[in-house]
This record gives C-alpha cells, structure tokens and sequence, in this order.
C-alpha cells in the first residue's frame, strides 16, 4: 500500500527517538519490538486517506496524527496481551511483548509508547498550534475516560457489560479517532468525520468476531477462537458466520455513505472500498451455506 511509504519513517523517526541518549537497552528494544513488523497499519492508513481526502494542507501534522494512533493502538495491544488481561502468549506471529521480555517491561513498554505518541503531537503543535491542541485532545478523549481505551478495556471488569458501549471504547473510539484526526490535521471539523470512523469501526468489529471465530491461529498470528473461549457475545454467536458477513456488508455501505462533501470524496470512497474488501474474510468450505 503506498500510503505505507507516508507511515513507516514518521512511526520509525518516534521510536529512534525514544531510544536515544541513555535509554535503558531492554526497554529500548522493547519499543521497537512492540511496533516492527507492523500489522496492517490500517488506523494510520484511515487517517492519512481522511487528511488527503480533505486536501492534507499540513503533511507533517497528518503524519504525527497517523503516528500517534499507531503507537497508542500498538500500546493497547502490548497490555492487552499481559496475563492481568488477556493473557495471549502469540501477537502478530511472534511472543508477545511480555513473553519476550517480561512483564515489567511489557507494561513500561506500553506506558512509553502512550506517552511517545501525546510527544509527537506536542511536536506537531509547534508547526500548527491550534491543530495540535486539537489532535491531543482527541487522542485524549479516544484513548482514556469515558469513552476510549481505558473505558473498553475497563468493561471487562463489570458484572454486566453494555455491549455496544464496550465496542464503541474499545475498538471502535481508535477508528473514530483516525478519521476526526486525519480531517482536524488538514484544518477541517473534525466533528463532522466522527460518524465515518464509528462505522468503520463497527465493520472492524464484526469482521474481527469473522476471523476470530473462522481462522486458526497460524492465519490470525494471535490466539484464535477466543470469543467462543471466554463466552463473549459476538456478531457470529448473534447472527450466524453468512449473517455477519452480511451485516459487514451493509456497515460498509453506510460509511461509504456516511463520507462528508470534500474535495477528494471519490478517491476516499475508493479506499473505504478497498479496505472493505481486505476486511471481509474469505468464508472456509466447512462454513459455506
Ligand atoms: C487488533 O487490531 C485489535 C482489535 C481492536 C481487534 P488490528 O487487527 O488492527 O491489529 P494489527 O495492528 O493489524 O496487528
Ligand atoms: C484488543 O482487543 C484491542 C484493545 C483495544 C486493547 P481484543 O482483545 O478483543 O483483540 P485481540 O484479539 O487481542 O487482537
Ligand atoms: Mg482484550
Ligand atoms: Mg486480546
């Protein structure tokens, strides 16, 4: 994907950063290690499309935006991975995090690339300071209270869990963030961008429940079948794998629809298409109807 080209030195020259001077070395590697080899990358990619799509005025500042949300999104999977959560030995075809290096430094791991990614949009404040303020404060309200990371994650620890509140946290407010981030890093209202990435996110969502309950965890590089696992309700549970699929599709047309007037709407309905296809999962022969 060229947008790649865009994403990949901007999330390097953070981490390089983060290792430099009197870094201690384990942690130090540990950074790296948390974020290379990428996975699909495809919050940065939304993001960058949403900046490009709305003309992408400031390329510097939509590179820190993608950047931020990668980090912050490679971070949640560094804890989420730890034995206080899902205790996942595998992630993205190797140990995870806390398996090659321990937990202390998977959590410091973690912590550090939270921190990293506010670091970089402190950085891209001085080349835009009302769209940097604009970018930390939703990476902010995307990441923590009441309605980001934190707050899905923190769902799990409740007796009774809202679903769709759950989701909306935990999976869908780094989608929303992408989208609202990509349009404030070009100077456009990010308001207007957030019911794009909620779907988006939504699609994500059901596709993950697809994959997790059709792939084995050689094809997934992370531990497979885990929703029938631990009980989780989830979109095959609900609606059956043909259901779901369908229910993928029909997300996707919304956020296709969804997409506000801008000057490259064609280009970014494009992407949305693409990323679509990437999304639906090939259904194996045994569940074929
Ligand atoms: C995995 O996200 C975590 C979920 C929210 C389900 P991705 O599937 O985007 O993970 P990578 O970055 O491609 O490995
Ligand atoms: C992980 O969610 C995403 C976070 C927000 C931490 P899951 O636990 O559902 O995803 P995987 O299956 O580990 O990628
Ligand atoms: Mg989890
Ligand atoms: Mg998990």
């Amino acid at each position: 994907m060229p947008l790649h080209s865009r994403i990949e030195p901007t999330i390097a020259a953070a981490i390089a950063a983060g290792q430099g001077g009197k870094a201690p070395p384990k942690l130090a590697r540990a950074l790296d290690y948390a974020v290379n080899p990428g996975g699909a990358r495809i919050r940065p990619t939304i993001c960058l499309s949403v900046a490009m799509a709305c003309g992408d005025g400031q390329p510097a500042v939509a590179n820190a935006a993608a950047t931020a949300i990668e980090l912050i999104h490679c971070a949640s999977l560094v804890h989420d991975d730890m034995p206080c959560f899902d205790d996942a030995d595998i992630r993205r075809g190797k140990p995870s995090v806390h398996k090659a290096f321990g937990e202390p430094l998977a959590l410091l791991t973690g912590d550090s690339l939270i921190i990293m990614s506010f670091e970089v949009l402190a950085r891209a404040a001085a080349i835009d300071p009302a769209r940097g303020i604009d970018l930390i404060r939703i990476l902010g309200e995307s990441t923590g209270m009441p309605g980001g990371i934190c707050a899905g994650q923190g769902w799990e620890s409740e007796a009774t869990i809202d679903l769709g509140a759950y989701h909306r946290a935990k999976t869908g407010a780094l989608f929303t963030a992408a989208t609202r981030m990509g349009a404030a890093a070009a100077g456009y209202d990010p308001e207007a961008w957030t019911e794009l990435g909620a779907r988006i996110g939504e699609a994500f969502q059901v596709a993950d429940d697809l994959r997790d309950a059709l792939y084995d965890e050689d094809t997934l590089g992370k531990p497979a079948h885990q929703d029938e696992i631990h009980n989780r309700p989830n979109a095959v549970s609900e609606l059956g794998v043909r259901g779901a699929i369908r229910r993928l599709e029909d997300i996707l047309s919304g956020a296709i629809a969804s997409i506000p007037s801008c000057p490259g709407e064609a280009a970014l309905c494009e992407m949305v298409r693409k990323q679509a296809e990437r999304l639906t999962p090939v259904v194996p022969a045994q569940h074929a109807v």
